[in-house]
């Protein structure tokens, strides 16, 4: 009897990640299995994402839903520990730094299933946040570790990974971008939201930022200054809308002149907002990868990144949630002096081939 591969999604950053390798794989005959944690579970985190990138309905839908990082972790583990017995894969793809990858990679390290993890050796050297704990237990219990770039690569090494389990592939989240940028330039986005002329995307989810009313409040002043300047689309993770007005700021955030507030938006839309957009203002990992892609200046709201290469080769600025400087850094970009950088290497729309070439290989020697 084959053995399927196991294709694991359970968060909005997940789905462009795993859409390529499905369809790579499945395109190469093999027998797949999809199957979706439910850690995000609302239709426009979720289900959009399955319609925009062309991926079949989940075949497995575990339904976890939210709650705390340990009922997130330990449920997912429960239920994914009966479906490996089930179905006897060959192989796990993990993907990304979210409570479903750290806890479907546990399973397979236990069950002695073999797993890859897409997107390994990113580090921000931050303890504080949550990702950050998921990749380092990822990288050093997964069999093979697929890296975006030469930093991860360096970041395992110095952590003592044999350098058996390192494979450079590429970022697979540009295969998705790169595929998807002439449909999205069908998308109705920009009338929909009556956006005429330059504005900048905005978008914050990171519990550093918006779980604490302090740094929230000094991102919403430079917001407030910016949005003076250029008009703001701002797609609201859930997360943020309900601490915004929690701590009584939401009523500041409508009152910024011509900002324009939306619930989140779906892949294709989002690829078309972004695309010309003059600025991109954010707290995400994937849109400091997507703008450098897509050489758009991107100004980051945190204090470190694990995606170096966007900074030191992309189009990407680090500032933290220091109002002034995000607001000169901004100002800088808006008069035409926006960090300009460089597409980093195998970044090129092939990294979903690369992968299945190191995956079926894994297979085939039964590693
Ligand atoms: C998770 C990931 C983060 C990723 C982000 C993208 C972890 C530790 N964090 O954070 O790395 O960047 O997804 O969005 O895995 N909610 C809804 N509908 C949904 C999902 C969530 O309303 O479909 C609300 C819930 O109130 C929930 C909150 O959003 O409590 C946060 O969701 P959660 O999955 O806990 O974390 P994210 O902040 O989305």
């Amino acid at each position: 009897m084959t053995q399927p591969i196991i294709l694991v999604v359970g968060a909005r950053p997940n789905f462009m990640k795993i859409a390529p390798i499905y369809a790579e794989l499945a395109k190469r005959g093999e027998e797949l299995i999809l199957l979706h944690t439910g850690q995000h579970y609302d239709d426009n985190m979720s289900k959009v994402f399955f319609d925009d990138l062309g991926m079949p309905k989940p075949d497995i839908y575990l339904g976890i839903g939210s709650g705390s990082h340990a009922y997130q972790t330990a449920t997912v583990m429960i239920e994914f520990e009966k479906i490996c017995m089930e179905n006897n894969p060959s192989m796990v793809v993990v993907v990304g730094d979210v409570n479903s990858t750290v806890a479907c990679s546990i399973v397979c390290a236990k069950l002695r299933i073999s797993c890859a993890h897409v997107e390994a050796g990113l580090r921000s050297f931050d303890r504080d946040m949550p990702e950050e704990i998921n990749r380092i237990i990822t990288d050093s219990i997964a069999d093979l570790l697929l890296t975006p770039s030469p930093d991860g690569d360096d970041n395992l090494l110095a952590e003592g990974i044999p350098i058996k389990r390192i494979k450079r592939v590429g970022n697979v989240m540009i295969d998705s971008l790169y595929s998807n940028l002439e449909r999205s330039k069908k998308s109705e986005i920009l009338n929909q939201l009556q956006v005429k002329g330059k504005y900048s995307v905005v978008t914050l989810h990171r519990p550093s930022n918006v779980d604490d009313k302090e740094n929230f409040t000094k991102i919403l002043g430079a917001l407030e200054n910016i949005g003076a300047q250029i008009q703001l689309i701002f797609p609201l993770h859930p997360r943020t809308e309900k601490n915004a007005k929690a701590f009584g700021l939401f009523h500041r955030l409508e009152a910024i002149p011509n900002i324009v507030l939306t619930g989140p938006i779906g892949y294709l839309d989002f690829v078309a907002l972004m695309a010309s957009s003059t600025l991109v203002l954010t707290d995400s990992g994937g849109l400091q990868e997507e703008t450098t892609a897509l050489g758009i200046p991107c100004i980051t709201l945190r204090e470190n990144t694990e995606r170096p290469i966007t900074v030191t080769e992309g189009t990407n600025t680090i500032v933290g949630c220091n109002q002034k400087l995000i607001e000169t850094t901004a100002f800088e970009t808006l008069t035409g002096k926006g960090k300009a950088g460089r597409v980093p290497d195998l970044w090129d729309g092939k990294t979903a081939e690369r992968i299945a070439d190191v995956l079926l290989e894994h297979i085939s020697n039964g590693d």
